[in-house]
């Protein structure tokens, strides 16, 4: 293997000068660098990025943890993290932490020890304070979507209340009496964030709030389809469901389906996230757009100013969620239909 002493003799130089051309550690005057550059090229010479990185104690590398890698929206937020992280040449390390607190924290240990230089983080639902405290003696970090309720941290979130409230608006402005909601996991944030929004609305609208029209799910599709079929199986059936995330809606779109009934005609159905795929399901998912690639830009460029100065008092970025209306909403029936569920 080429060695940085055998750099230095093939250019004529110390090994000393070698590695400030490496490191950009010191100025090399032009000539000299030229030499080093041609004498690196001709032996085939490739640093070693993990000497490097202990001295410049940088490893040019950015972690990131999710609790679904699975769900879009996820998906779509690490792909906006790593395009940022590519722009100021930083690799990412994706960490799917399942939704599971133990998970989560071995991942953050791992990710410490690798000396990472940032985190960019998005809670699980049941963040232990263990994780917190860990969070705390960690590299930089910034909390991305779930609030920590740490004041420590820089974070980047969307109102989810807002969003809920909009959406739940949207389907008593149709008319809609009987709205119901499904849930995501009970000790999340931004789950509750959303129920509290649609509470909200109903009350507003002069509708009253059933607890039993609130049905949880845990923020995947199945959870969203077992939801609401307990809810169309109700002697008083829902006419229109908000359910917190969309894939979560687009379950429940399969059971009203398979309930031999119709979204919008019999159920209306309002999801929370915009994946992309919302846009192309059959009907077109109504749906409150949560701003995804801004919500992972802004919490690098964040992680970034951290990293330079880790001085900076902790910033709270709140992004703005909008309604988008497709075509899984419309005004409720005025037939009143018995849903038989097999
Ligand atoms: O779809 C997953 C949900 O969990 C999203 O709505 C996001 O806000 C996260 O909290």
């Amino acid at each position: 293997m080429v060695t940085i002493h055998d750099v230095a003799v093939r250019a004529g130089v110390s090994a000393t000068t070698v590695s400030h051309v490496v490191n950009g550690t010191r100025p090399v005057s032009p000539q000299l660098s030229e030499r080093v550059q041609r004498a690196m090229r001709d032996l085939g010479y490739q640093p070693n990025a993990l000497a490097r990185s202990l001295r410049r104690k940088q490893t040019h590398t950015i972690g990131l943890i999710v609790p679904d890698n699975s769900n879009p929206f996820f998906a779509e937020m690490a792909h906006s993290v790593e395009y940022a992280a590519y722009g100021i040449g930083h690799a990412v390390v994706l960490c799917n932490s399942d939704d599971d607190a133990e998970r989560e924290a071995l991942y953050l240990d791992l990710l410490l020890k690798r000396q990472v230089d940032g985190i960019v983080l998005v809670a699980a639902a049941t963040s232990s304070d263990a994780m917190r405290a860990l969070v705390e003696r960690g590299p930089p970090l910034v909390v991305v979507d779930r609030d920590l309720a740490n004041p420590a941290n820089d974070c980047v979130l969307t109102d989810h209340e807002a969003g809920g409230y909009a959406a739940s608006e949207h389907l008593a402005q149709l008319g809609h009496k009987r709205i119901a909601c499904i849930a995501g996991p009970s000790d999340l944030e931004s789950s509750a964030g959303r129920v509290a929004g649609y509470r909200a609305a109903l009350r507003a609208a002069g509708l009253r709030v059933d607890t039993s029209m609130i049905v949880r799910g845990d923020f995947r599709d199945h959870s969203g389809y077992v939801a609401a079929q307990k809810l169309l199986k109700r002697a008083d059936p829902p006419t229109a469901i908000f359910a917190c995330n969309d894939l979560m809606a687009i379950g429940a779109m399969a059971a009203v389906r398979d309930a031999g009934l119709s979204v919008p005609e019999d159920v209306s159905v309002v999801g929370f996230d915009d994946i992309h795929i919302a846009g192309y399901l059959n009907p077109p998912l109504t749906t409150i757009a949560q701003p995804t690639t801004e919500l992972g830009r802004v919490a690098t460029e964040l992680l970034l100013q951290r990293m330079q100065d880790r001085t900076l008092p902790p910033r709270r970025v709140m992004l703005r969620n909008r309604l988008i209306i497709r075509r899984t909403t419309a005004s409720a029936p005025s037939r009143s239909i018995s849903y038989f569920v097999e």
